[in-house]
């Protein structure tokens, strides 16, 4: 008792002041460290099964028996948006009309799967499955079906506008020539579940 009194007072022990704030020291480390695990132990556990698995990638069911001609739905898939599109039959006309202004018309140097390299970039041609980002650098373009637009021209006939450096791409996701994106939006792996549900971020079998 008389010990630490003089510890505490400083006066004439400073081995045993050292080795007191060294002690203390070393236990507000290890405190702190508890502190922080517990402190990270309920946020993991606090994401859902379905949450974690979102987050690692698993495939995301889209429901699209409600998304009417000329609507998008956007989901997230691996942290990034992707894009459902019903066309409408006059979207679909005007991937004809813009071929000779792409950049990669044919999809050549662009990132789709087999089964979406076609002019539709998809596997039913009124259903669009889109990567939403730009593939400049990375910004999420802006959806522009009306046809058109004072802002986008009289030829514009539906597609995507990115704001950030002024990339346009068509309805199917095809660049236009002259934009800073080097390639067509990206096609995800996906597949249909039925007529109505789709799977985003997992091939299934082609017909
Ligand atoms: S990020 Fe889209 S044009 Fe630059």
């Amino acid at each position: 008792m008389a010990a630490d009194n003089v510890a505490s007072s400083g006066a004439g022990t400073p081995a045993v002041d050292e080795k007191r704030r060294r002690l203390l020291t070393t236990g507000a480390g290890v405190v702190g460290a508890a502190g922080a695990l517990a402190l990270a132990i309920p946020f993991v556990s606090s994401m859902s099964p379905s949450a974690r698995a979102r987050a690692a990638g698993a495939p995301v069911e889209v429901d699209i028996s409600k998304l009417e001609p000329g609507q998008r739905v956007v989901v997230e898939w691996r942290g990034k948006p992707v894009w459902v599109v019903r066309r409408t039959p006059e979207l679909l006309e005007g991937l004809e009309a813009v071929s000779g202004e792409l950049r990669d018309v044919e999809s050549d140097k662009s990132d789709q799967p087999d089964y979406a390299k076609n002019t539709y970039r998809s596997i039913k041609p009124e259903v669009l499955v889109m990567s939403g980002v730009c593939t400049h650098l990375g910004c999420s373009p802006t959806f522009r079906p009306d046809v058109a637009p004072i802002d986008l021209g009289a030829d514009w006939k539906g597609g995507f506008f990115c704001p950030c450096h002024g990339s346009k791409f068509d309805i199917a996701g095809r660049v236009y020539k002259g934009a800073p994106a080097p390639t067509n939006l990206t096609v995800p792996p996906y597949s249909f579940v039925s007529d109505t549900v789709i799977l985003v971020g997992e091939d299934g079998e082609q017909a």
